[in-house]
Order: structure tokens, then sequence, then C-alpha cells
């Protein structure tokens, strides 16, 4: 049998906007309300983990609430006709709560929190007890910080993503201001001539990438468009 096609996805913060997680850098987003350096860099936790473990606990109760929207499971479903590859910026796990099995995180994991001597050890939080259970200390006593890639860090899943990326058949970018590297320099690595779509209602310059198809669309209705073109890419590619 004929392997799948190869697509490849590389999601930012609006493709959960439609489940109520907040974005960062629309009108009233994250970095309008907090202070990014404080919350989100490494010299920030330095300062004042409190501050910093405060901001994530309010995330993950945020996230707590939310569920995957039809973009997400959108995502899930093209897994019959693909080889799906999801790299997100994300922190949340709406991906992998929709069904996706392949889901690269760049940025860390909101509901992880590791140890800030040895960064191998790495404890998932039960969200069951959320309101009693610290993110401040693991069960073996370790001072512990969020699962995050902060600023002024580097992204140890980069390499693995750009081999993904160059792997795609098509690739697709949906809901990302395209603005913090390297991440959104991926679009980068993409082999010459293949179809690239970018679903976003207020999407960044593409201009360096004339072979851009813009979906200028909310992720789950922008989904729908982009599910019907694929559908006819796998009917052409049958014949
Ligand atoms: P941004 O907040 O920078 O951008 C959100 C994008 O989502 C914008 O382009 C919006 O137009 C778009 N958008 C809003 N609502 C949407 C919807 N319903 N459907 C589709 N798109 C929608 O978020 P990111 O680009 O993800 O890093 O931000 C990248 C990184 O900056 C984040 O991972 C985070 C932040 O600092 C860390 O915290 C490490």
């Amino acid at each position: 049998m004929k392997n799948k096609p190869i697509l490849v996805i590389s999601t930012g913060a609006g493709i959960s906007a439609e489940s109520g997680i907040t974005t960062f850098r629309d009108a009233g987003g994250l970095w309008e309300n907090y202070p990014v350096m404080q919350v989100a860099s490494a010299q920030g936790f330095a300062q004042n983990p409190e501050l910093v473990h405060n901001f994530y606990n309010k995330r993950r109760k945020e996230l707590l609430k939310a569920e995957p929207n039809g973009a997400h499971k959108a995502l899930a479903e093209l897994e019959k006709d693909f080889d799906v590859y999801v790299i997100t910026q994300n922190v949340d796990d709406l991906h992998e709560r929709a069904g996706s099995k392949n889901v690269l995180h760049l940025h860390g994991e909101l509901m992880k929190i590791r140890s800030v001597s040895n960064p191998d050890y790495i404890e998932t939080l039960d969200t069951d007890h959320l309101e009693t259970t610290p993110a401040t200390r693991g069960r073996n006593g370790d001072p512990m910080r969020p699962h995050i890639v902060f600023f002024q860090e580097p992204v140890p899943n980069i390499e693995k993503a750009v081999e993904i990326v160059m792997s795609a058949d098509i690739f697709v970018v949906i809901g990302t201001s395209l603005a913090v590297y390297p991440a959104a320099g991926l679009i980068e690595y993409t082999r010459p001539g293949i179809p690239v779509f970018y679903i976003d209602p207020n999407p960044a310059s593409t201009a360096g990438h004339p072979d851009v198809t813009v979906i200028r669309k909310k992720a789950t209705e922008g989904m729908r468009d982009l599910t019907e073109i694929l559908h006819a890419y796998v009917e052409k590619h049958k014949k």
C-alpha cells in the first residue's frame, strides 16, 4: 500500500482561542495584562518564583475548564488520510485531548513541572487536586519550576521540529502571529513547491513566501475549508 502523504501542522495560540484560552498578542491578550519578562522569563523566575507559579496556576485552571474545539478535532480526524504531525507552540493539551497522536510541544507543557536542579526530573500535575497540590515542590522534595520554555531559554525540540517540517508533503500554519523565533522560522524549512496554508483571521505578513495560501478565517471555520481542500488532494493523488 502506498504511504499516506505527510501533513505537518504548526499551531499557535489562535487554534485554542475558540476553546476559551486567551492568546498572547491579540487585543486583551496575556502580554497586554501581565509583565511578560516577570512571569515568563528565566530572570523573572529567579527573581520572584511565586509570581511565576501563580501566573501558570491561573493558566492551568483556565485550561481545565477548556475543551478541544472543532479545529483540534478536525486535525485529529485527518489522521485517517494523512500521516499528521502537529508541532505546537501551545502549552495546553487540547491537541492530545482531541486525539492527535503525534504532538511536539516547542514551548513546554502547562500540566507538567520539572526540577529546578535536574531538568530530566519531570512530574505531571494531578489535575484533580490542583487546588491543594502546590506546583512548587516535587514528590521527591525538589524545588520545581513550570515545564515551560521561558524567554531567554533555548527551544530543545526545535531540531526535531525542523526535521519533521523537511519531511512534509503539505505544511499548514494555524493561529500564530509568527512573532516568536525559532518557531516562526519553521516555514523556511519546507521543501520547495509543496502546498503551504496559513489559517488566521488576522494573519501576519507572508510576503517572503509567495506560495502560501492564506485562509483568513478563525481556526474552526478555516479547518472546514482546509479539510475540503485536503480531501480533494487525496482524491487527485489516488489516481
Ligand atoms: P499570539 O497571541 O502572538 O498570536 C495569536 C494569533 O492567533 C494571532 O495571529 C491571531 O490573529 C490568531 N487568532 C486569534 N483568534 C483566532 C482564532 N479563533 N482562530 C485562529 N487564529 C486566531 O500567539 P502565538 O503566535 O502562539 O510563548 O505566540 C507565540 C508564543 O508567544 C507563545 O507560544 C508564547 C508567547 O510568548 C511562550 O510562552 C514561551
